[in-house]
């Protein structure tokens, strides 16, 4: 292949890495492979390309994933062809150590003479936990090995093998890694099949029987579209679609929590609808997330992290609801004072609001059209005289009370993007997905000063820092809606990213379907 990009580093033991890492100070990728890559792999290597300076990818057969019984002596290799692709991709270096060179046998199975890691085992109890004891602890314990050598900044995992991104995200967040887990979604052939280094197992039968997978997939989902709610029956679907290929041996069909791997019996959040089965000798997952509705983004952060900005644009792009909060207090003002009801009648107020019908439907732009029972109101909302009255009206509790659960109702049907100090944790505490969008305070006063400069205001940097300060300060002290990072929140620290990167970023976590 012909390619005039340079040729990537190879290292062989962890002391070449470290070499070379000690003199790296820009953001590293790490995709850890076992080699014979295929476009599944080249995403997540594209992924990392695009998120970091400087791109890592490891291939090495971890002995310690597989079982005796395994076909560990058999696992394709290919590491010219690896390694041209890696190149085309833009790959900085490839670790590609012997078993000896980390420290371990040759042979398949876990080493109980060495030191390992423990997964969670509520994960390992479930799916592949089942019917592969201990290979997730091969997988965890591998997978630190190598973080601990290329000490990357962010990691890339597939959800082709969801239990494992699930299991490896709890192991990060249980040892307080430093590292950032980054989901890329499955990649599959024309026939749907999913991209597996062991579809080379399979002759040409057996690929085209092996599709019955994901079709089994797809009808659950459509299943879910039709209404669907209860998992035995959508799992009873499942079934029922594989064993119309009498050669396809169904090793497990599960619906689980993405994220916690829990069994799940209703769907009344989203699921992840897994499998395994065998077509000879040959072990195939794959797995799809059953979503009942379109998903909430939930965007919180400090001021001037760029969250109205980002928010926006994400709203724009997907053609989701961009939950304007602002707008929503504005229509009540507006309200209260086209009823001639006193701003301060706090009682008049409350009573007021239970009578509000209030509607806001995407617009093309990103924005919203805001109607008030029946009357559309967008424009009015806007007058300087709203704009004077509204932090009056929305100081009050009734106010704040009746709005929080109109924003609880517009989540229900989904769709929805919002932004806020506590959108992930009090508004939608079960988010699909949550952005913890923050920068340095340096940065944010960077930025402020940029845009006063180019309004012609003199400008003070270090006292801009310090007022930034003082307010994230009050933001996460104040009494009503402080601001708070939910625990499953992905934190964005945005400093050195542009506005673009930001969005395209958090588009991809809402695409990856879940949540590092
Ligand atoms: P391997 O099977 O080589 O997969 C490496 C990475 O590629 C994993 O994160 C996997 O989920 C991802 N991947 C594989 N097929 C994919 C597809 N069709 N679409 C998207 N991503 C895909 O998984 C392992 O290696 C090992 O367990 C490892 C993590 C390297 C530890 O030994």
């Amino acid at each position: 292949m012909l390619t005039s990009q340079p040729l990537p580093l190879i290292w062989k033991t962890p002391a070449t890495v470290r070499a070379w890492r000690r003199h790296q100070t820009e953001s590293i990728g790490f995709v850890p492979t076992m080699g014979n890559l295929h476009l599944g792999h080249a995403s997540l290597i594209e992924r990392a390309r695009s998120e970091n300076a400087i791109v890592v990818v490891s291939i090495f057969v971890n002995p310690l994933q597989f079982a005796p019984t395994e076909d560990l002596d058999r696992y394709p290799q290919s590491f010219d062809a690896d390694r041209e692709l890696c190149q085309t991709l833009g790959v900085d270096g490839i670790f590609v150590p012997m078993p000896q060179a980390l420290g371990l046998t040759p042979q398949a199975g876990f080493d109980k003479n060495q030191t390992g890691v423990m997964p969670r085992e509520s994960m390992t109890q479930v799916m592949c936990g089942r019917s592969r004891p201990g290979h997730f602890t091969g997988v965890t314990t591998i997978v630190t090995k190598l973080l601990n050598i290329v000490q990357p900044d962010r990691v890339y995992f597939g959800q082709k093998d969801a239990q494992q991104l699930a299991i490896v995200r709890a192991m990060l967040r249980d040892l307080n890694s430093p590292v950032e887990i980054c989901p890329c979604p499955i990649i599959r052939e024309a026939s749907g099949l999913a991209y597996s280094s062991r579809n080379q197992y399979l002759n040409d039968s057996d690929r085209q029987r092996a599709a019955v997978l994901f079709q089994a997939l797809q009808q659950a989902a459509a299943l879910v579209t039709a209404g669907v709610r209860d998992g035995s029956t959508i799992l009873q679907a499942v079934r029922s679609h594989c064993a119309t290929v009498t050669e396809l041996d169904l090793d497990y069909v599960e619906l689980v929590d993405p994220v916690s791997l829990l069994p799940i019996e209703c769907l009344d959040r989203p699921a992840l609808l897994a499998l395994a089965a065998r077509l000879g000798t040959t072990r195939l997952i794959d797995n799809i997330v059953l979503q009942t509705r379109p998903p909430i983004i939930a965007i919180d952060g400090p001021a001037g992290a760029g969250k109205s900005t980002v928010t926006r644009a994400i709203a724009d792009r997907l053609g989701f609801l961009y939950l304007d909060t602002g707008a929503m207090y504005r229509a009540v003002t507006w309200w209260v004072m086209d009823q001639g009801i006193a701003l301060e009648d706090e009682a008049a107020i409350a009573t007021l609001v239970t009578r509000c019908d209030l509607d806001m439907q995407p617009q093309a732009d990103g924005g919203c059209t805001v109607t008030l029972n029946g009357t559309d109101i967008t424009q009015a909302i806007r007058t300087p005289e709203v704009t004077a009255n509204v932090s009056t009206v929305a100081a009050q509790k009734a106010v704040r009370e009746f709005l929080v659960k109109q924003q609880q109702a517009f989540g229900d049907r989904g769709g929805l993007v919002a932004e806020g100090r506590d959108m992930g944790t009090c508004v939608f505490p079960a988010a699909e997905v949550k952005i913890f969008l923050t920068a340095t305070p340096a940065e944010r006063a960077r930025r402020r000063s940029q845009d006063l400069i180019a309004q012609g205001y003199p400008v003070d940097l270090a006292q801009l820092e310090a007022e930034i300060v003082d307010r994230d300060r009050q933001d996460s002290t104040r009494e009503i809606a402080p601001l708070r990072q939910a625990d499953d929140a992905i934190e964005l620290v945005t400093d050195g990213m542009t506005i673009e990167a930001v969005i395209d970023r958090i588009i991809s976590y809402v695409q990856g379907d879940i949540l590092p």
